[in-house]
């Protein structure tokens, strides 16, 4: 198998998660920055990566990366790259791009001109003059960074977020992958109880689940890269053989999820049935003010509801309130929060917190707040 560099692209603040995502699978890092690990990996490392990182938005194939600075140096350079040894006679290809602090900064402009270099490059191999683009999706990126080019094709299709498992939906979910990562960057493991009291349309009991039980993300979706006659269909199979073989049905799990409202918890149940995780969770209609935590050791991993309406605010004011009273009330909990609301952490007056990350749940700039309960004696 042919020696590729792979790029996952990740939302910020996420990368250290991604790349120990990367590590876990084998794949030796190279570069990690600014949202973007980059990897060695092959074909095999295609099917993987998709299929089993969590908490990467799309895996990349890396074309080529090499100054720009005049058209004629976008065009001679992408022209260079082996772009035969990837796009087949019948391949649709689109050019998608962003430029920053660059000289080429007309995105039309390049994109057109490394189409016209993908398409001179291609004649060289195939004998047509005009390509029916009838096949597989080629999606090329080019990112231009102070005049430096990277041209990379994707092979995850829709987002690394689309799980499969969401038929249905509340306002506000969270983006699974972020879900996943502040399970990561939690101290839960199986034999401790999860719960998320403001659990919406249930995605963070889900994944919780579905690292719990090590069932690859990716497993119940396609992928655009499976479509491409470069990778063998074989490759593919058994990347999903060994992901099936991975998973531990046997562990018993303790998850619950629960939401004032009822449509919210109807989704959660629906989604967890898409899942095959409905024996898993528990899902309940209950006001937080109700939940009664019984077990010592539990862990809160929740993003609750943040509003900027007057009558919101009181709501959540008093949410902040009930939850000072039941941390306050048993030291062995813990609990993981992440918000939009900037008062929050005044407001959580039961301890401080032991650590907080600058995360984004799409463009909404929010806040990973982590506070630890005591350990349980035998960890
Ligand atoms: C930001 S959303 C959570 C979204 C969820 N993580 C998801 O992925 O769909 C907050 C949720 O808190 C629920 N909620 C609001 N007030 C509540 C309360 N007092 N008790 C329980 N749930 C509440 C809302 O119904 C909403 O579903």
């Amino acid at each position: 198998m042919a020696k590729l560099e792979l790029i996952a692209t990740a939302t910020f603040g996420l990368e250290a998660v991604v790349k120990r995502e990367i590590q876990d699978l084998g794949y030796e890092i190279i570069r990690s920055e600014d949202a973007k690990i980059t990897y060695i990996g092959n074909e095999e490392a295609i099917a993987k990566s998709n299929l089993w990182l969590r908490c990467a938005d799309r895996v990349l194939l890396k074309m080529g990366e090499f100054r720009a600075e005049t058209f004629t140096e976008l065009f001679e350079q992408t022209k260079a790259l082996p772009w035969e040894e990837w796009i087949p006679m019948d391949g649709k290809f689109v050019v998608n791009g962003t430029s920053v602090k660059s000289r080429l900064f007309s995105i039309s402009d390049c994109q057109k001109i490394i189409k016209k270099a993908i398409v001179e490059k291609l004649k060289e191999t195939y004998p047509v003059e005009r390509f029916a683009e009838t096949g597989p999706l080629y999606s090329i990126k080019m990112t231009l960074l102070k005049d430096v080019a990277t041209i990379t094709i994707d092979t995850s299709g829709a987002g690394l977020h689309k799980r499969g498992y969401r038929a249905a939906d509340v306002a506000a979910p969270i983006k699974e992958t972020l879900a996943a990562a502040m399970i990561k960057l939690s101290f839960w493991n199986p034999d401790r109880v999860l719960i998320d009291p403001f659990c919406g349309s249930g995605t963070i009991p889900i994944e919780a689940a579905m690292i719990g039980k090590n069932i690859a993300p990716g497993l119940s979706r396609k992928f655009v890269s499976e479509t491409w006659p470069q990778i063998e269909p074989e490759v593919w199979k058994k990347a999903r053989a060994e992901a099936f073989k991975a998973i531990r049905s046997d562990v018993e799990l303790k998850i619950y999820g629960s939401d004032i409202d009822g449509k919210a918890v109807s989704a959660s149940r629906v989604n967890a049935v898409q899942a095959g995780l409905s024996d898993d969770i528990v899902f309940r209609r209950q006001p937080f003010d109700k939940l009664d935590i019984q077990d010592d050791y539990s862990i809160i991993i929740t993003n609750p509801p943040y509003g900027e309406r007057i009558g919101e605010k009181k709501d959540i004011e008093q949410i902040y309130r009930d939850l000072n009273y039941k941390m306050s009330k048993n030291n062995t909990l813990s609990l993981y929060i992440i918000t939009a609301d900037k008062a929050l952490e005044k407001a959580l007056k039961f301890k401080k917190a032991d650590r907080r990350r600058k995360l984004y749940n799409g463009r909404i700039e929010t806040t990973y707040y982590q506070y630890y309960g005591e350990r349980p004696p035998k960890e």
